[in-house]
């Protein structure tokens, strides 16, 4: 197809036409959720923000040849054209949907949006931003997938009545500044945890296709291979500076790590309805979710977490107890609402702290980093 000529997400080959797309599309958008889109709390996905500069100076130079492949596998791009609605898009009855799991499965949506659009933002940001071709090349091709991503996301809430303004998003949401070592660790953790989730629930459904309520599950395979080699390309970045992976960044990377597996342990909990539809315990998911990403990023961490020590699924379940309280709290509003909430923030933090206390599992980093999607 030209490329002047595409009018989906899906054929778009580059950021910027992927976006001029869903730009047009943008008049049908609401408010709604938007609204939710742009919500900044310690568990809703944020739009980050980086030292450009800093990221543009890297040397690929140590891992050359694997680097190379990589990007040589991106300008393939296998997955062009796959992100769109085809026959195998079965219709949706959004008004007979239980109001529980619409609602969840919408909120689900929003966020799953919102997650892939701030990479998208961050990607494309740094494509414009550098002049290191390594560089420059790898996120234009991540923002691509990333664009492609949101852009069918979007045109599964579209079929609701309702979808994010991503353009106004942009504009409009508050982004959180983090040094390139530290996107580093959390993009990583979130494109290998993205992988691992959607090729869990992808196997899950393939053996229980009578879960598969809502059509978009069918694509999450080749999904995730994008987010797999998304990973990739962070776990190289990190495998050509060994500094990023020694001393105190160890303790960075288990702050990231346990942060990362919470954060998905209290949302997806806060989804009964959702999960009970795809026929999925959450707290199984999420340890499985958390063995497969432990065993990939055993690639360049030099430590896993202990997701089988006595103590973990027990704070994780009082740091989501505390979460609950947190939401009932602001909820409530006012003076009892306000200690509620600084309660519960403290019983949160200390649920935190004792999963940091939890040693982690030494591991031996391989000498090459490159993996294949296995699961
Ligand atoms: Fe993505
Ligand atoms: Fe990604």
């Amino acid at each position: 197809m030209n490329v002047q000529t595409a009018r989906h997400t899906a054929d778009a080959t580059t950021v910027e036409e992927g976006l001029a797309i869903q730009e047009r599309q943008a008049v049908m958008d609401s408010e709604a959720a938007t609204a939710v889109a742009m919500q900044n709390t310690l568990l809703t996905p944020r739009f980050y923000t980086t030292d450009f500069d800093k990221l543009d100076a890297v040397d690929v130079t140590p891992v050359r040849k694997d680097w190379d492949e990589l990007l040589a596998e991106m300008e393939r791009d296998p997955n062009r054209g796959h992100f769109k609605k085809n026959a195998d898009w079965d219709h949706i009855d959004w008004e007979g949907m239980d109001p529980e799991l619409r609602k969840e499965f919408i909120d689900f949506l929003i966020s799953s949006c919102t997650a892939e659009f701030s990479g998208c933002v961050l990607y494309k940001e740094m494509k414009r931003r550098g002049s290191n071709k390594d560089i420059t090349q790898l996120f234009a091709y991540m923002s691509r997938d990333e664009a492609r991503h949101a852009g069918f996301i979007n045109d599964a809430l579209r079929e609701a009545g309702i979808a994010v303004n991503l353009g106004f998003l942009t504009k409009a949401k508050k982004y959180t500044y983090f040094q390139p070592k530290f996107i580093y660790y959390a993009t990583y953790l979130s494109e290998k945890i993205g992988y691992a989730r959607y090729i869990t629930i992808f196997r899950h459904l393939e053996k229980h296709p009578e879960h598969r309520f809502h059509p978009i599950f069918k694509w999450f395979r080749e999904w995730c291979n994008d987010e797999f080699r998304h990973g990739e390309a962070f776990a190289l970045l990190m495998k050509a500076d060994p500094r990023l992976t020694r001393g105190i960044n160890v303790f960075w990377i288990k702050f990231f790590l346990t942060a990362v597996f919470a954060t998905m342990w209290v949302r997806d909990h806060q989804r009964p309805a959702f999960h009970a539809a795809l026929g999925v315990d959450p707290s199984w998911y999420g340890q499985e979710v958390f063995r497969k990403t432990s065993e990939i990023s055993r690639q360049v961490f030099p430590i896993t977490l202990d997701i089988d020590h006595p103590a973990w699924i027990p704070t994780l379940n009082r740091l989501e107890r505390a979460n609950r309280r947190i939401d009932a709290a602001r909820k409530a509003g006012g003076p009892g609402g306000f200690v509620g909430r600084m309660l519960g923030s403290a019983q949160a933090a200390l649920a935190f702290l004792r999963l940091l206390a939890i040693p982690a599992v030494r591991n031996t980093v391989p000498a090459s980093t490159r993996l294949q999607p296995a699961y």
